[in-house]
């Protein structure tokens, strides 16, 4: 489960001006016991593997049922929620963190969830390498770093060129559900969005939407509600 420290050695070995821009920091963070327990034990059974090669969703999740894929669970207990909520729907979860996959397994194994895998990967670089095309029902990004700086905006996840290999990824009618308590994030959202032919906005006036009540609440949603942040929800179909 290396995949996101070697892709990390390796940009830092590329020349200065080719290194790829990435929309997180790969922080330290501590793992405790519990984490370092879960990485080892029940990686086998719920980790992607690091090989090349474009995934079988039927292989990997025992079933046929549609996917919906989560980039950057932080914690993850908004994925295991909404895992348990809907068994019906495999979720394929994304984060670099590391220690936040070790709490996301510990909580899969407590609460007995069968029907989520895990990737502790760069989700760009899985989608454009190991999802195969046309095979996501939905994908869910909660609260992705705003980078707030105007130099750091380039690393945002949500930029043009990203919306396209998702529409890429994502069968025709498949959901894509953003939130951010970061109010410029949330309209930089919506001009990239609305530059896209592929995306169908649903909110009925073209701005952000209501806040469905399953969305469980995550962490960063609490620690942005502490700060007097009002949420956005953004809500888009993939066009046929
Ligand atoms: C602000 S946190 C929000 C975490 C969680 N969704 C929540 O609401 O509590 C953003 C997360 O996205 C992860 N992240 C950023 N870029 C990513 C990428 N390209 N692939 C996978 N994870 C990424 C970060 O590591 C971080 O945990």
């Amino acid at each position: 489960m290396s995949q996101v420290s070697l892709e990390e050695e390796n940009a830092e070995s590329e020349p200065r001006g080719r290194r790829p821009v990435r929309s997180f920091v790969l922080r330290g963070g501590r793992l405790t016991d519990g984490q370092k327990r879960a990485l080892k034990e029940l990686w086998p059974q719920y980790g992607i593997p690091d090989r090349e090669g474009e995934l079988d969703f039927c292989a990997l999740f025992g079933n046929e049922h549609p996917v919906i894929m989560e980039i950057g669970f932080g914690n993850g207990d908004a994925t295991w929620r909404m895992a348990a909520q809907q068994p019906e729907k495999n979720f394929l979860g994304v984060e670099v963190h590391q220690p936040g996959v070790g709490h996301l397994l510990l909580k899969l194994e407590s609460n007995g969830i069968t029907n989520v895998r895990v990737a502790c990967a760069d989700a760009v670089e899985l989608l454009r390498g190991r999802v195969p095309d046309a095979s996501l029902e939905g994908v869910r990004i909660y609260f992705p770093d705003p980078w707030p700086k105007k130099r750091h905006h380039k690393r945002r996840i949500i930029q043009r060129d990203f919306i396209e290999l998702l529409a890429e990824k994502m069968q025709h009618g498949a959901i894509l559900h953003m939130a951010t308590d970061w109010e410029a994030y949330a309209e930089f959202m919506l001009e990239v969005m609305r530059d896209s032919r592929q995306f169908e906005n649903l909110s009925p006036h073209g701005g952000t939407y209501p806040r469905p009540e399953w969305r469980p609440q995550t962490r960063y949603e609490k620690r942005g509600e502490r700060l007097g942040h009002r949420v956005h929800d953004l809500v888009f179909r993939r066009a046929a």
